[in-house]
């Protein structure tokens, strides 16, 4: 199955962007997945590919438990290079007792997590039966981290060794980021702990440090970071701390950002492109199946740059330069994908198939009421913080997905919609342009 800009699920459940690498000529998107239904369960870790990172096939199942270690579920994690061979590492979920109702979900939070290894030679074919090794067990000491919460293994080259990050959560329920070391990818120690001083959520979903412009970038997935009755109380945020890896110490500054205004991605993985480009890719948290058969997708790959202390995302050159079909109407509603690009002005106003876009007191505001599940988790109205008067917005409309580039991606808004419309309408000075896909 073939996808393009946005990976949608193959069929049935995916949530969070797995073993992001460029690798042998293409890039590799593993997912968490559940392909029996269109909800949550024992994770899979489906696959695409892409020679583009614009161009996706879903290519099937690559990983799925077969140890007593990841039986009820092989949960995210990462993948590196080293000698032309790809390797994976992951967390692997036991349950403790087996919830006699539902096999696929766990009774009581009472689960054990390990982190696991496997290699393959060309990136397409996984053993998983006999190249699985446990690398790092269940913890069972908490003065390090949690026996269950502890997981989502980040591995990156570091100068001298292999690095791994690792979210947890300590005695006293604090979200917590634990660092292992490691010469040759299979043998890891405990290198560095840190948590900032004020509590940032309980839990430390899917950590990931990087460097861009010689800063030190970590984005990570806070459980119950906020309170939010609407919506999601766990959000995936980033910051700029200082990062010293010879002693896996970390000092984190005092502001964060939300990845993004609009509440629904999560759970966000970078790479490096074939450019040399820092690509990020979150999980688009949906409320329910489309036409009851597919939950959950990815937004565009956008570039992280940092400038004065801000962390951008920007949009894919590649991806804008490929919307160059000029057009007068929308045909979102067709499967199509469309790129608007509007200067919106104090009091002005854009509405694409029911979705409402205005600006006020500076901010650029989103209102889905009309083109989301009433009742539905996840914020109906959303918006940016102030931005500079003249800044250029670029939206990408998608049937189920809205995504608002401000500013070059100084601030992004994404949500997702069902059911969006073909109408276009604007009450602005200057006219915004449609592009459609040039292909
Ligand atoms: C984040 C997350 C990860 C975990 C995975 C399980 O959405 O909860 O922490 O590895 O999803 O599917």
């Amino acid at each position: 199955m073939k996808n393009r800009l946005h990976v949608k699920a193959p069929g049935n459940w995916v949530n969070d962007p797995n073993g992001m690498i460029y690798y042998k000529g293409q890039y590799h998107l593993f997912y968490q997945h559940f392909p029996y239904a269109p909800r949550w369960g024992t994770m899979h870790w489906g696959h695409a590919v892409s020679p583009d990172l614009i161009h996706w096939e879903h290519v099937g199942v690559a990983l799925f438990p077969s140890l007593s270690e990841d039986q009820n579920g092989c949960f995210s994690g990462s993948a590196v290079e080293e000698n032309g061979v790809m390797h994976l590492f992951y967390t692997g979920v036991h349950y403790n007792q087996v919830n006699p109702k539902d096999i696929h979900q766990c009774l009581d939070q009472d689960f054990t997590s390990a982190q696991l290894h496997l290699t393959s030679k060309d990136g397409m074919h996984f053993d998983v039966f006999g190249d699985k090794e446990v690398v790092i067990p269940a913890l069972t000491d908490p003065e390090i981290g949690d026996n269950t919460h502890t997981r989502d293994p980040k591995v990156w080259k570091g100068s001298d060794a292999w690095y791994m990050v690792l979210g947890s959560t300590t005695k006293d329920h604090k979200g917590e980021a634990l660092f292992y070391k490691s010469e040759d990818l299979s043998h890891w120690r405990l290198a560095g702990q840190a948590t900032t001083k004020q509590k940032l959520g309980w839990m430390w979903e899917c950590p990931d440090l990087f460097n861009v412009n010689g800063r030190s970038v970590f984005v990570f997935s806070p459980m119950e970071l906020i309170e939010d009755t609407d919506g999601y109380a766990d959000r995936a945020i980033c910051m700029l701390p200082e990062f010293d890896e010879k002693t896996c110490t970390m000092k984190f500054p005092e502001n964060w950002q939300l990845l993004d205004c609009g509440g629904d991605l999560y759970a966000p993985q970078t790479m490096t492109d074939a450019d040399g480009n820092r690509i990020s890719i979150a999980w688009l948290r949906m409320p329910e199946p489309v036409d009851g058969i597919w939950q959950g997708m990815f937004c565009m790959p956008r570039v992280v740059d940092v400038q004065n202390d801000h962390i951008y995302f920007r949009v894919l050159p590649a991806i804008r330069d490929g919307f160059c079909k000029k057009t007068d109407s929308l045909v979102s509603a067709c499967g199509e994908c469309a790129m608007i690009r509007a200067e919106l002005k104090e009091g002005e106003s854009l509405e694409i198939g029911g979705y409402k876009i205005w600006r006020q007191s500076g901010k650029v505001c989103a209102d889905r009421t009309d083109v989301y599940p009433s009742g539905a988790k996840g914020w109906l109205h959303a918006e940016t913080p102030q931005l500079k008067e003249g800044d250029l917005l670029e939206i990408f409309v998608d049937p189920n997905m809205i995504e608002i580039y401000a500013n070059n991606g100084e601030y992004v808004l994404s949500q997702a919609v069902y059911g969006l419309g073909e109408t276009f309408s604007y009450e602005m000075e200057k006219k915004p342009e449609i592009y459609l896909w040039n292909e």
